[in-house]
C-alpha cells in the first residue's frame, strides 16, 4: 500500500497475448506468489503488472465455514454484475496491506464473466466468500485497495490485535 501502481486502472489483456510466453510467465509468477503467501487471491498489479488479470482459489476457510471451497481460477478481463442489492460486511486482508484486517461491505451475490488463460469464456454466479474474493481482486484492477471501502475505520487494524491467537494469512 502506497505504491502508485496499486492505484492505477489496469488495461485489458489484448487478444494477441493469449497463448504467449509473457502471459504464461505472468500467471506462473502470480500462482507462486499467492501460494507462497497463502493468499486466497492475487491481482496482477500486486506484482507490478498493469493488466486485468486476477487469480483466486481456496480449499476451505475457517472464517467462512458456510462457504464452499473456491476452485482455483484464472480470470482475465473480468466483468462483474451484482445480483440483488444485499450487501454484507466481512473481514478482509490483502497481501498488499500485510498484517491487517478490515470490515468491508461487499455484494453478497455476484455474477462474473471473463476468460481463462486460454481465452475460453467463464460465466459464474456465486455468493458470500467466493463473491467477496472476486470483488476484492477485481477492485485491484481499478486501483482500489480494501481500506478505501471500509465504512467504519474503528473496524480496521492489526490482525493480531483484532483476532488474538488466530493464525491469519494476508488474503
Ligand atoms: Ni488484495
Amino acid at each position: 500500500m502506497g505504491d502508485p501502481r496499486l492505484l492505477a486502472v489496469s488495461p485489458p489483456v489484448p487478444a494477441t497475448a493469449f497463448g504467449s510466453a509473457q502471459l504464461e510467465g505472468l500467471l506462473l509468477d502470480m500462482r507462486d506468489t499467492m501460494r507462497h503467501l497463502n493468499g486466497a487471491g492475487l491481482a496482477a498489479p500486486q506484482i507490478g503488472v498493469s493488466l486485468r488479470v486476477v487469480i483466486f482459489g481456496m480449499d476451505e476457510n475457517p472464517r467462512y465455514p458456510d462457504s464452499p471451497p473456491i476452485p482455483f481460477t484464472v480470470l482475465i478481463n473480468p466483468e462483474l454484475t451484482a445480483l440483488g442489492e444485499v450487501i454484507e460486511e466481512g473481514w478482509e486482508g490483502c497481501l498488499s496491506v500485510p498484517g491487517m484486517r478490515g470490515l468491508v461491505p461487499r455484494y453478497r451475490d455476484l455474477r462474473y464473466t471473463g476468460v481463462d488463460a486460454a481465452g475460453r469464456p467463464i460465466d459464474r454466479t456465486v455468493s458470500e466468500f467466493h463473491a467477496r474474493v472476486v470483488q476484492h481482486e477485481v477492485d485491484h484492477l481499478d486501483g482500489i485497495l480494501y481500506p478505501r471501502r471500509i465504512r467504519d475505520l474503528t473496524q480496521f487494524g492489526f490482525s493480531e490485535a483484532l483476532f488474538p491467537g488466530e493464525e491469519l494469512g494476508d488474503d
